[in-house]
């Protein structure tokens, strides 16, 4: 399986992986044949790609942090929440709150995967599927911080939610395309306020998942908002959301841009420890992340193109490399693979 994007994607290709609608239902499953039809529908609808199989690569095994079907329930109830909401009803987190311990039992019985391929998003099911992957990286990063279950539930929760309040922001500020003027700013800068309050008074949420809904964005150098905190007024909960939400929203591939590799996602959380992001929460986050997880096309320094067959938990920057395209480019049929921790001379270089 790799992942092409929308450009390269060709008749008579075969996907590798489901396809979700911005609800969680499925749209294209597993096994479709590619149309010239559909390629065009997954443009009109914002995809940036799909995986498709590739008939070198059947056998390379990709980890996944929780299962298809519970990320895609997950979306669901995130999803429905957000419509009650939308709605003016009071909210249900029954749904939500199955979920959420799904993705903490699944995390519990494998938390060495170090958090696989982004998912792909259509425009519309980008905060849903946002939402999900803030919550599977907060947890991933509780288990770090040895939080117990009950501790994890309520930073899943709040992480799942953190930004349902941008439902109360009008919705000419939140899909404005050009810059905001000062106003819209504050405005959107008010989901915080507006997550914190629908939050707290939830009969069922803790009050601590309704504080990482207000304090997502603030800053260890008090630079956020909206209350300008400093890093030791900030809830642990919050200061994990903040590098979660980061990262996803720095790798996730949008129409418009291709996203930051993993590697490059986390030398930026590196270089903003102690500025945007507490330097503990960053320091873990980034033992946590493979830089090149399975399934990254990398080039190295020989000019050789190939795809992550493996992470060595060793030297998680020096991974296994089953060669695909020679230096000059041609497609390599036999199969080659190269250890990075074994070959010194090798180095990634893209
Ligand atoms: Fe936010």
């Amino acid at each position: 399986m790799r992942f092409l994007s929308l450009n390269n994607l060709e008749a008579n290709m075969c996907l590798a992986r489901p396809i979700y609608g911005d609800d969680g239902r499925i749209l294209l499953n597993t096994g479709v044949i590619l149309t010239g039809h559909y390629i065009h529908r997954l443009k009109e609808l914002g995809f940036p790609g799909a995986y498709v199989t590739d008939q070198e690569l059947l056998d390379i095994e990709f980890p996944e942090t929780i299962s298809i079907q519970t990320r895609q329930r997950a979306i669901k109830h995130v999803h429905e929440v957000f419509e009650s909401v939308q709605i003016g009803k009071t909210f249900e987190v029954k749904g939500l709150q199955a979920s959420v311990k799904d993705i903490i039992d699944e995390i519990a019985l494998n938390p060495n995967v170090l958090v696989s391929l982004a998912d792909i998003r259509s425009l519309d099911g980008y905060t849903f599927a946002h939402s999900v992957n803030v919550c599977v990286l907060s947890v991933i990063l509780g288990m770090k911080f040895q939080l117990n279950e009950l501790e994890l539930y309520d930073l899943a929760m709040g992480a799942i939610l953190h930004d349902i309040g941008k439902i109360v922001v009008p919705e000419q500020i939140l899909l404005k395309p050009g810059p905001l003027t000062t106003e819209q700013m504050e405005e959107m800068r008010r989901h915080t306020f507006y997550g914190w309050q629908l939050l707290k008074n939830h009969p069922e949420l803790s009050l601590l998942s309704a504080h990482v809904a207000y304090q997502h964005h603030e800053r260890p150098n008090g630079q956020g908002y909206p209350r300008n905190l400093l890093d030791e007024q900030m809830e642990l909960y919050a200061k994990i959301v903040c590098v979660a939400d980061a990262y996803d929203a720095m790798t996730s591939k949008r129409i418009y841009r291709p996203g930051l590799t993993p590697a490059e996602a986390l030398n930026e959380i590196h270089r903003l420890r102690g500025i945007q992001f507490n330097p503990e929460v960053a320091d873990r986050f980034i033992e946590s992340v493979a830089p090149y997880p399975v399934g990254s096309m990398v080039t190295l320094n020989t000019g050789e193109v190939g795809m992550v067959a493996d992470v060595n938990q060793i030297a998680r920057d020096r991974p296994i490399i089953r060669l695909l395209y020679d230096a000059e480019g041609n497609r390599i049929t036999s199969y080659k693979e190269v250890d990075l921790v074994k070959e010194l001379h090798l180095k990634i270089v893209e």
